[in-house]
């Protein structure tokens, strides 16, 4: 009986449900202290070493608090059921000095997941709650507010390979919400993003084969962000509000390092008040610092992107943008924009209609070394407020424009965002 309504269920939920090849998997139920006080870490870290391996964790509805970091990185053949929620907490102190790190950027992490055919269902109400209000006043208060050591991602996918993320909810996340690193066979499916600040809503890195299917991210960053070796990722069905659309990069940053984004597909997506649809961000060629807030000098090229079918509402600046003129937060105003040897190449974007507050449909700030070529954009009805078309194509450094007619020249100057 429960079997067949498994079935049934199976069939009915296509390709996100879990069929349970082990019924008699053991199963261990987190009991949580009930309190801000009692740290659940321990008891969450004792259910995963119990039953992490061939087993099932099971969360109920409940509060969990989490007061410290959890490094979970030896799963294997495990379900993990979240009906309940699981806040972090809000000692800024403590997070600072323990957090962990994640291998790029110097960036850090409060809880890292890791191991080989993991299945997390949440049920579209289990949730991660960073409690990031605290972490956005404190931020403000800092001299340097980009990329703070030891500010933590909500949740690192570190060295995950086959494995599925259903119906998480994420809400205030500390920093990133998602960082995605040496991760492969990924499908993560209905995830909610609430964020009220300046933080990612995931970031690709070191990873190959990630779908990122019906995601919903209110934020004020990156919707999501493709860094270093990201490639066959796909993002489809997707609602990004209030923050900068998909972005490519920043990427780079490392002197004399090869790195690329190849084959990615982004199918039917929603935009409202995000500042691009689309943009990429490479440094520059000149090495200012180092990461996280400095670099460049980077090599490679980003190549092989299909981005089709996208729906805006009020977009900010350019639908499209590239800035090949990232650079050291640190470094004075002036400084080489167009010597970077990362090349743009193999970009289609097609479909894009909806509205927009700025003129620019395209804003391509292209290197001079290594310039953008083969882009395509077609298919475009963006208007304004007065139901003019958009129809600025900005451009500079660009072989062979297809689908359009640059219409002027690209602003050239320092930009973390896309557009100067
Ligand atoms: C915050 O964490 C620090 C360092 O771990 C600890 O010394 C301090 O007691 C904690 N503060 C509170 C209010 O728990
Ligand atoms: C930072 O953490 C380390 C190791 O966890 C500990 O030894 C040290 O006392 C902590 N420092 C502060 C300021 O909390
Ligand atoms: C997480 O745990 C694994 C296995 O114990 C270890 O290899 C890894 O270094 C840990 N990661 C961090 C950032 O502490
Ligand atoms: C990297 O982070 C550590 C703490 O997590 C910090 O001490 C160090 O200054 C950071 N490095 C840079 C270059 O910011
Ligand atoms: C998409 O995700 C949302 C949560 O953001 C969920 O409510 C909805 O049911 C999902 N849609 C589908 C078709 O799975
Ligand atoms: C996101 O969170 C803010 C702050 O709590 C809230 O006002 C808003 O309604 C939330 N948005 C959604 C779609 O849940
Ligand atoms: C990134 O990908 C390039 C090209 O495939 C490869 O040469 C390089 O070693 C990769 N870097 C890392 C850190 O994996
Ligand atoms: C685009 O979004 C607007 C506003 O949400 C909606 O009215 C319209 O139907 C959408 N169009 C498409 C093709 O999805
Ligand atoms: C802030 O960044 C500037 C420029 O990188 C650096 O000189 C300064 O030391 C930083 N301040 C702090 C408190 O880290
Ligand atoms: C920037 O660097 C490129 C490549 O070295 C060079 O061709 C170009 O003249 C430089 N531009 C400026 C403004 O210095
Ligand atoms: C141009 O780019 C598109 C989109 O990535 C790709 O399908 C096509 O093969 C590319 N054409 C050439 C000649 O490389
Ligand atoms: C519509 O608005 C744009 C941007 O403000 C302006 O440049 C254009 O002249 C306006 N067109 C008409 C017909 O009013």
């Amino acid at each position: 009986m429960a079997s067949s309504v498994l079935t049934i269920i199976a069939i009915l939920a296509c390709a996100f449900s879990f069929v349970d090849a082990n019924p008699n998997r053991k199963i261990c139920v987190v009991k949580g202290g009930q309190s801000k006080d009692i740290d659940d870490a321990p008891a969450i870290l004792h259910a995963f070493k119990e039953c992490g391996q061939h087993g099932k964790v099971l969360f109920n509805p409940q509060t969990y608090y989490v007061n410290s970091v959890m490094n979970v990185s030896w799963l294997k053949d495990v379900d993990i059921d979240i009906h309940g929620t699981l806040e972090w907490s809000t000692n800024i102190t403590y997070w600072l000095n323990n957090s962990m790190q994640v291998g790029y950027q110097n960036q850090s992490t409060a809880f890292i997941i890791g191991g080989d055919n993991v299945r997390i269902n949440a049920f579209g109400t289990g949730t991660f709650n960073g409690n990031g209000d605290d972490w956005y006043k404190w931020i403000r208060q800092q001299e340097n507010t980009s990329n703070y050591p030891g500010r933590p991602h909500a949740l690192t996918l570190s060295r995950l390979t086959n494995s599925a993320i259903h119906g998480l909810r994420f809400l205030r996340s500390q920093m990133w919400t998602m960082s995605i690193i040496h991760s492969h066979n990924l499908v993560l499916d209905s995830i909610f993003i609430n964020n009220t600040a300046n933080t990612d809503g995931a970031d690709t890195i070191y990873s190959s084969h990630v779908v990122f299917n019906n995601w919903t991210v209110y934020n004020g960053d990156d919707s999501i962000s493709l860094k270093a070796n990201s490639t066959d990722i796909t993002i489809r069905n997707c609602k990004f509000r209030n923050g900068l659309g998909i972005a490519i990069g920043s990427i780079g940053q490392y002197n004399d390092q090869f790195e690329t984004i190849e084959r990615v597909s982004v199918n039917n997506i929603d935009y409202e008040n995000t500042l691009h649809a689309f943009y990429v961000k490479t440094w520059t060629d000149d090495q200012n610092g180092y990461p996280p807030n400095g670099g460049g000098g980077g090599l490679g090229y980003l190549s092989g992107v299909e981005v089709t079918n996208l729906n805006a509402t009020g977009l900010r600046g350019a639908a499209f943008a590239v800035s090949q003129c990232t650079r050291f937060s640190g470094a004075p105003g002036v400084g080489n924009c167009t010597n970077s040897q990362f090349q743009i190449k193999n970009v289609a974007i097609k479909n894009l209609s909806g509205t927009t507050k700025s003129t620019r449909v395209a804003s391509l700030q292209c290197s001079a070394v290594a310039p953008c070529s083969n882009i395509t954009i077609a298919d475009v009805d963006l208007r304004l407020a007065n139901s003019t078309l958009a129809s600025d194509y900005l451009c500079g450094n660009l072989i062979n424009p297809m689908g359009f007619t640059c219409t002027g020249d690209v602003c050239v100057g320092g930009s973390a965002t896309g557009e100067c």
